[in-house]
């Protein structure tokens, strides 16, 4: 690697910055149509240029993720990376979810005075917002019915086209699920992680069952209810150890990720004090914090509109408030990462790996 040389010619802040066209960005569009331009309109358009910078940071990150995650071993080098980069956008997140609280000291009168103005604009149609969906996971399919189509139809070609050649690389959803299936230690030799984990949750719950059965202090109802309890938790297990019934749970929806994929996560979060997998636990930890922190954004949001505008329709053509409300329940990146806990085992119900597992891992058990 060469030196790194000294600037030529002196460095001027604004000119460093573009600030002449960064700053002379903001024309609001009521000065076009009435006398006096609306007051907030300002900030309208100056909350949403901040979100759109930070959008553009956020897939300058994410875009550096995708390629070290593309690679097929990871090194401690790179999980680093990742993970720094990954807490660097949930930082952001934090920070996106704020500003809205700057946005809400308009009033939704205040609004009125240019909301008209903008038909049909509106955030559908902020494509660096769906190239960061498009790219965490949120490809077409796994989209509520109603956003299948809807902001697609509202783009311009160049975009749609854009976003729709977008849909077919690789999102970070699709890379997580590849790495957890090449995860090894599931099997070797003659250890089968399914199996032991298998024998170790039938032998969790049937302690559990005896004590049910056993205490002298439950009414006859409650017994019951604790039972039936129990058998509920020992069909999702079920589901977890059976492929074919994995498989039709997945059909309906309550898995998005491979079998193979999702007891890799569990491995990981179940063995995660072991050296070898406080790296891989931190990135699994951080996705969950960007999916939630997202779901967050998209609650406040929502909750916003409904503040500003009530039921009216939003200016892009959905139902506003209501077409919010079902994106924030149902458009989710890792649903699966965070379903993991129902699978969780107390630490005391653990098998405890065998040698040749533990040296493979180069950890020594203690
Ligand atoms: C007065 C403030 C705001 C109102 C009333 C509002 C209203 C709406 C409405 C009604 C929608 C649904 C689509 C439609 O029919 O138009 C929407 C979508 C959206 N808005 Fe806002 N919005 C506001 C501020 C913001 C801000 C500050 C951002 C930041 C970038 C933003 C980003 C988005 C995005 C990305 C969508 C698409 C969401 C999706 O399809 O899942 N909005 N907005």
């Amino acid at each position: 690697m060469c030196a790194m040389q000294k600037n030529t010619k002196p460095c001027y802040y604004g000119e460093y910055l573009y600030l002449d066209r960064f700053l002379d960005s903001q024309h609001p569009v009521s000065k076009q149509y009435q006398e006096k331009e609306a007051h907030d309109e300002m900030l309208f358009i100056i909350v949403h240029q901040a979100y759109e910078l930070w959008f553009k940071q956020i897939l300058h990150e994410l875009n550096s993720i995708l390629t070290d995650f593309d690679e097929p071993i990871l090194s401690t080098n790179s999980y680093g990376r990742i993970i720094q980069r990954l807490t660097r956008i949930n930082e952001i997140q934090k920070l996106l979810n704020q500003q809205i609280g700057i946005l809400e000291t308009m009033t939704p009168l205040d609004f009125l005075d240019f909301r008209d103005y903008l038909v049909p604009a509106s955030g559908f149609q902020s494509i660096q917002f769906k190239e960061i969906e498009i790219l965490l996971g949120l490809k077409m399919e796994y989209r509520i019915n109603f956003d299948k189509k809807s902001f697609y139809n509202r783009l311009n070609d160049t975009d749609r086209e854009h976003l729709i050649e977008l849909e077919k690389s690789p999102s970070l959803f699709e890379q997580l699920e590849s790495w957890l299936e090449r995860m090894p230690f599931l099997e070797k030799e003659n250890f089968s992680f399914l199996e032991a984990y298998q024998n170790a949750v039938n032998t969790m719950l049937d302690n559990d069952l005896s004590i049910v059965k056993n205490n002298d202090y439950l009414s006859d109802a409650d017994q019951d209810f604790q039972i039936k309890d129990l058998e509920k938790t020992r069909r999702q297990f079920d589901a977890l150890f059976d492929q074919e019934t994995f498989n039709q749970l997945a059909k309906d929806g309550h898995f998005r990720m491979s079998q193979k994929s999702l007891l890799g996560a569990i491995f990981i979060n179940l063995y995660r004090d072991e050296p070898a997998f406080q790296q891989p636990y931190q990135l699994i930890e951080k996705l969950i914090d960007i999916d939630e922190e997202f779901t967050q954004w998209r609650y406040r949001h929502t909750v916003m509109v409904h503040r500003m505008l009530g039921t009216k329709i939003g200016t892009g053509g959905s139902s506003g408030h209501d077409y919010l409300r079902q994106t924030t329940q149902n458009n989710r990146f890792f649903r699966d990462l965070f379903n993991i806990s129902t699978f969780l085992i107390p630490r005391s119900s653990l098998p405890t790996l065998p040698p040749h597992i533990t040296d493979a891992m180069g950890l020594k058990s203690e």
